[in-house]
């Protein structure tokens, strides 16, 4: 047997996305003949969604409700692949994608001139990233892999005062359904991805871990021409209650683009996959400002 053999098999689907274009060709097939099977459908949507082709995700799941208006899983998948989840469609308590926003072109470009000379300052203030909360934290590279800094006042001023305007602009709590206050305390890191780094599926906060983290948002941003590859994020349909079962093939990949920032509630299940990258310069690899809003009760 093979190391290759001896992996999980969502593991092998995961590194080897030919196999699950296959999956597609198939489901492409089955359109064509009958355009109304919805459970080829509903399948290439997920499909979709593994392969990060999330436009085409989207239409699925438009047809699918066309087709069947009372499927709420499908109108929520909709709703968040338009950037706009409807809360009332989402029961964090099913197996369903979490809610998330994702936002392109976030920063104007002379704010992201000023992030990396900020980054590269405080180079010497990043650490190996660790796991576990309180006296359980440790560094754990069967786990995680990265290096981590606090963020400094300069890298909070560009990104978290612009976060926290884009929340309240778009409505943003309501639409997570999270409960945050407008100014309420965030903490925020620096985290950056080289060669070899991930972190396994993890949900950022939860009844015994971080219990107080309600929304987490990620920013990235990377060189030009991009320097690395993978590193994706994969946030798993799995609600936002860990008494949940995983399917670890049904998940959402979302590519971390430069200059783009994602929400999610804190407790939803999510990945950051392998990253491959020859250069060892933290501001060659995956970096991301990420923060954690604290729950208002
Ligand atoms: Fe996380």
């Amino acid at each position: 047997m093979t190391a290759q053999e001896r992996r999980p098999v969502d593991v092998v689907l995961k590194a080897n996305p030919a196999i699950i274009e296959q999956f597609r060709a198939g489901l492409l097939a089955r359109l064509r003949e009958r355009p109304d099977a919805t459970e080829a459908l509903r399948s290439l949507g997920r499909v979709c969604r593994t392969l990060g082709n999330l436009d085409e995700a989207r239409a699925c799941y438009e047809r699918l409700v066309a087709l069947a208006p009372d499927d709420t899983a499908a109108r929520h998948a909709a709703s968040v692949l338009r950037g706009r989840p409807e809360p009332s469609l989402f029961d964090p308590n099913a197996a369903m994608m979490p809610p998330f926003v994702h936002l392109k072109e976030f920063l104007p470009e002379s704010s992201v001139e000023r992030l990396f000379e900020a980054v590269a300052g405080m180079a010497d203030t990043f650490r190996p990233s660790a796991v576990g909360y309180e006296e359980d934290r440790r560094i754990d590279p069967e786990r995680r892999r990265s290096v981590t800094a606090m963020a400094n006042d300069r890298v909070r001023a560009l990104v978290l005062d612009p976060v926290r305007a884009t929340i309240a602009a778009l409505g943003l709590t309501e639409r997570l359904g999270v409960r945050i206050g407008p100014d309420g305390p965030v903490m925020t890191q620096v985290h950056c991805h080289r060669g070899g780094d991930f972190f396994s599926a993890h949900r950022d906060g939860t009844n015994l871990r971080h219990p107080w983290r309600e929304l987490t948002f990620v920013y990235y941003f990377h060189r030009r021409p991009r320097r690395f590859t993978g590193g994706d994020l994969y946030v798993y349909d799995a609600g936002l209650s860990d008494e949940l079962r995983v399917d670890p093939m049904a998940f959402t990949r979302i590519e971390p683009a430069h200059n783009s920032l994602i929400l999610f509630p804190s407790r939803a299940l999510h990945e950051v996959a392998p990253v491959a990258c020859d250069s060892d310069d933290l501001l060659d690899g995956r970096l991301a400002v990420t923060g954690w809003m604290r729950r208002s009760d």
